[in-house]
């Protein structure tokens, strides 16, 4: 296992009476990229700004490569890149301006400053832009400059914040694209979205409700958690019953016309299932026409994962 790059440990927020986070524990490898999925109000925020020190936690405590992040906040940011769920840079300045600006805030020397400042420019294609107003730039290449600007002092960390809200779908896999880079060069990246076909491109993911973590772990973990396992379907010529209960898969639909029979299955690893299966079928004269393990989003998943809680929620209105 490798090192953490964030630990937070029973982190909990209160605004007034209002519990906005609850007691979440996140472990997060360094190295992976990590989301953090929920619906607005979810409390991902609140989260961030914790781990980044920007808010003081109402109990519980956050670690930042084992570094308290609220005794020595200065060294937590100077190896962490934050781009904020809304614009913050001045768009009163040019895209220039606000880098150099940024780069000094950061403690780049002059030269230094200078040399990082072009290399992103060009890698962020805002080099036609630099003299232009931040204000007056477009929603895309705002959100360039800011993921531009979160990278400055190239850190180990970075934290990204809704970056792909609004964001038009070649940006959106632009970033992406960006992302998995700074991944290879061994970044860790903490990323929230609402996105779930963006969720999919996670290492492992966390899904906050109602400023709890209900559920976290690679996406096959998260479906496999909401559902009891994977999903099969088979398409076999005489009857699979027997088999089935056997091997232990669990009819959830089935459809018979005729001698066709079509079986969805639930079984704890489609992977580890369906070879064997479909040779046992076949040695007891069962004639498997189709066998394939069947994809179920993570949008269903987390759907399945929330819907007790809202329940309870809105029986707590009620009540
Ligand atoms: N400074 C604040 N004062 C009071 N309530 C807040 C404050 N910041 C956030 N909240 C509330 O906490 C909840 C979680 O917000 P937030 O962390 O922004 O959620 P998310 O980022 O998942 O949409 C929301 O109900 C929000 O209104
Ligand atoms: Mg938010």
């Amino acid at each position: 296992m490798g090192e953490l790059a964030i630990e937070t440990v029973n982190l909990t927020k209160v605004f007034g009476s209002f519990k906005a986070v609850d007691g979440v524990n996140l472990r997060i490898e360094e190295g992976v990229i990590f989301g953090l999925l929920g619906p607005n109000g979810a409390g991902k925020t609140t989260t961030i700004r914790m781990i980044l020190g920007l808010l003081k936690p109402t109990s519980g405590y956050v670690r930042v490569f084992g570094i308290d992040v609220e005794k020595r906040r200065r060294e937590v940011l100077r190896l962490t890149g934050y781009m904020p769920q809304h614009f913050s840079l001045y768009e009163d300045l040019t895209v220039e301006e606000n880098m150099r600006l940024y780069a000094s805030l950061y403690g780049m020397g002059r030269a230094e400053a200078r040399r990082r400042v072009e290399e992103l420019l060009e890698e962020f294609m805002l080099t036609e832009y630099r003299d232009r107003l931040a204000g007056k730039l477009s929603g895309g290449t705002k959100q360039r400059l800011a993921l531009a600007v979160a990278l400055l002092h190239r850190p180990r960390l970075l934290i990204v914040d809704e970056p792909t809200a609004g964001v038009d779908p070649p940006l959106r896999r632009y970033f992406w694209e960006k992302f998995r880079e700074l991944k290879e060069e061994g970044v860790t990246i903490l990323v929230t979205t609402h996105y779930m076909d963006e969720a999919e491109h996670c290492d492992r993911l966390a899904l906050m409700s109602r400023g709890r973590v209900v559920a976290e772990g690679s996406p096959l973990e998260i479906k496999r958690m909401a559902f009891g396992g994977d999903f099969l379907e088979l398409e076999v010529e005489g009857d699979p019953a027997p088999v089935l209960e056997e091997v232990g898969a669990k009819v959830v639909d089935s459809e018979v016309t005729g001698d066709f029979v079509r079986v969805r299955l639930l079984v704890p690893d489609a992977a580890d299932y369906l070879a064997p299966l479909t040779r046992e079928l076949e040695r007891r004269g069962i004639r498997v026409i189709r066998a394939y393990p069947v994809s179920v989003s993570l949008e269903d998943a987390f759907i399945k994962l929330t819907a007790p809680i809202e329940a309870e929620a809105v029986a707590g209105c009620r009540r």
